[in-house]
């Protein structure tokens, strides 16, 4: 850059003047470092995720648009609008992290130069949790009257009760992100798409079963939505196991099968119950929320029961077996609901990569 004088460099002078120029001495640049994180092509290969992604338009939805005119709170009490928006904050948890945990593994599918069609089904993955979050958001708001479930006043003793529990998930799930943001650099692709079946096998499971079961008209449609957007995040991991397994390095098998039993841990929070030696809550925590529960399934909001939340969280693990089994990868045991295998020890908040 010619300059006369001494006359100082603005800002942006002063930080282009840190690049050194090479543009006059050759012909092209030397070769861009990479992870670049912009593509300049378009690669397709898998047939599968087009049509993927093209249902992920077809199926679109409004949280906005619900029937929530439907919804006369006046019909519950206050105990049962408390105790069923305790469920909502569960979900939350695992849905409210959705957003920014599927926003950082579409920036690794940007770098990682996948397929294109790789890319913009995570970006409907994103898309679809904001829609799952805001969807906790309203119901939690129209319940409680208030937009935040910590700031919220309960009104009831139970109300009491699990808003203690809120806070001790709230916590649990701040350590889940801290653990997430340096588990994702560290994985490969690969065993991140294992994580997150884990998690979009649970969640189908259970909004599908809410969905059959809810009463209330708003919250059947809600499920019966999200359910489906849970399937079509299934179906984008089984596509990308299928794609990469076979060709899988062997060092990442292990990887795997600890995720797996960190995953289920860590969804137990949700779709069973949350085991005290990985989360960190105080005693009464567990009867505190049996205790909602029975509140919320007494007023026709279908909360499975404990055994029947026990098979289905089992049926849920053997599905996943068999596609790992499929690949030659390990499972770990699971004796919380009777399977065994691979004995996995040592797992941390630090491990953990399933989302819902
Ligand atoms: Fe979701
Ligand atoms: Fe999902």
């Amino acid at each position: 850059m010619q300059r006369g004088g001494n006359s100082p460099l603005n800002r942006e002078e002063r930080l282009m003047s840190k690049h050194e120029r090479i543009a006059g001495t050759m012909e092209l640049p030397t070769p861009t470092e990479q992870p670049n994180i912009f593509p300049l092509s378009w690669p397709a290969k898998t047939k599968k995720l087009e049509d993927i992604w093209d249902s992920s338009l077809r199926e679109a939805w409004d949280p906005k648009k619900l029937p929530w005119q439907t919804l006369d709170l006046s019909k519950y009490t206050w105990e049962q609008r408390e105790a069923i928006a305790y469920w909502w904050t569960i979900l939350s948890v695992f849905d409210a992290s959705a957003p920014p945990v599927f926003a950082a593994a579409l920036i690794k599918t940007y770098e990682a130069h996948e397929e294109e069609a790789v890319r913009r089904c995570f970006f409907s993955v994103t898309r679809d949790e904001q829609n799952h979050e805001q969807l906790c958001g309203t119901a939690i708001t129209r319940l409680l009257e208030h937009p935040d479930v910590l700031t919220y006043v309960p009104k009831t003793e139970i109300g009491r009760k699990v808003q203690k529990n809120a806070h001790w998930l709230y916590y649990n799930g701040s350590r889940y992100w801290e653990g997430y943001k340096t588990a994702v650099p560290k994985y490969s692709l690969a065993v991140l798409f294992s994580s997150f079946l884990m998690g979009e096998i649970a969640a189908a499971t259970i909004f599908h079963q809410m969905a059959a079961h809810c009463v209330e008209p708003v919250f059947k449609e809600a499920f019966r939505n999200v359910g489906r957007d849970e399937g079509r995040h299934m179906a984008i991991c089984m596509s990308l196991m299928e794609r990469d397994y076979p060709k899988l390095d062997l060092a990442d098998r292990p990887l795997i099968t600890k995720q797996i039993r960190a995953g289920f841990l860590f969804l137990s929070g949700v779709l069973f119950e949350p085991p005290e030696a990985f989360w960190d809550i105080p005693a009464d925590f567990i009867a505190n929320q049996r205790e909602a529960e029975a509140i919320a399934r007494a007023a026709g909001f279908h909360i499975p029961e404990y055994e029947v939340k026990k098979d289905n969280w089992r049926n849920a693990m053997l599905n996943l077996k068999g596609v790992l089994d499929k690949f030659d990868i390990p499972f770990p045991a699971i004796p919380e609901v009777g399977i065994t295998g691979e004995e996995i020890r040592d797992v941390d908040m630090e491990d953990i990569i399933p989302v819902f």
